[in-house]
């Protein structure tokens, strides 16, 4: 079994994802591109107390990230990426558990939710085993939006 940890995002870290936002096969997963993440790294300087963001370790090594985003439409929203040498060993259930503890009893929230695209399976299938239930389908930008609540 192995060892998944959530620390804090770090400098080194922000600049893995920018080599990512240039990689083609992470690029379209990738909800920035490179120029959308200097512009949200400079703006998060500045939302610290409502950004909270972690990088998924596995057995001590580098293997996504995880993050509550606060957003005055939706609260806060829960998002992942997990690499792909990493995935579909249930690490993104595992950091999202450890994050959801977070929020639910740290930060004190009564809601957390999530959008998917309404194609990405895998990540659906991820939200349904933490207990998001779909609040929400937005047919024009085809995406579900998804809640859980303490
Ligand atoms: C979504 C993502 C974070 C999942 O990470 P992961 O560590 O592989 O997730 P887990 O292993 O915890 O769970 C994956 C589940 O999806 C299932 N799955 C994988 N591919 C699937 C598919 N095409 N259709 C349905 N289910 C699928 C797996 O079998 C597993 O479920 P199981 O435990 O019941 O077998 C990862 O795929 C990723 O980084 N994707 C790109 C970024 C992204 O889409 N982020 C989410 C934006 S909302």
């Amino acid at each position: 079994m192995v060892k998944v940890e959530l620390r804090k995002f770090n400098i080194v870290d922000y600049f893995r994802f920018l080599l990512l936002t240039l990689n083609k096969d992470y690029s379209r997963e990738l909800d920035n591109t490179f120029f959308g993440y200097i512009f949200k790294g400079i703006k998060s300087l500045f939302l610290k107390k409502k950004y909270y963001k972690f990088a998924i370790l596995v057995d001590d090594k580098f293997a996504g990230s995880i993050a509550l985003y606060y957003n005055k439409d939706t609260n806060y929203e829960l998002g992942f990426i997990v690499l792909r040498k990493y995935r579909n060993k249930g690490i993104a259930t595992e950091a999202s558990k450890k994050i959801l503890d977070f929020g639910f009893n740290k930060l004190k929230l009564k809601k957390i939710i999530a959008i998917t695209d309404i194609s990405n399976k895998t990540s659906q299938r991820v939200l349904r085993k933490l207990g998001f239930k779909i609040i929400k389908e937005n047919k024009k930008e085809k995406e579900f939006i998804w809640e859980k609540r303490k």
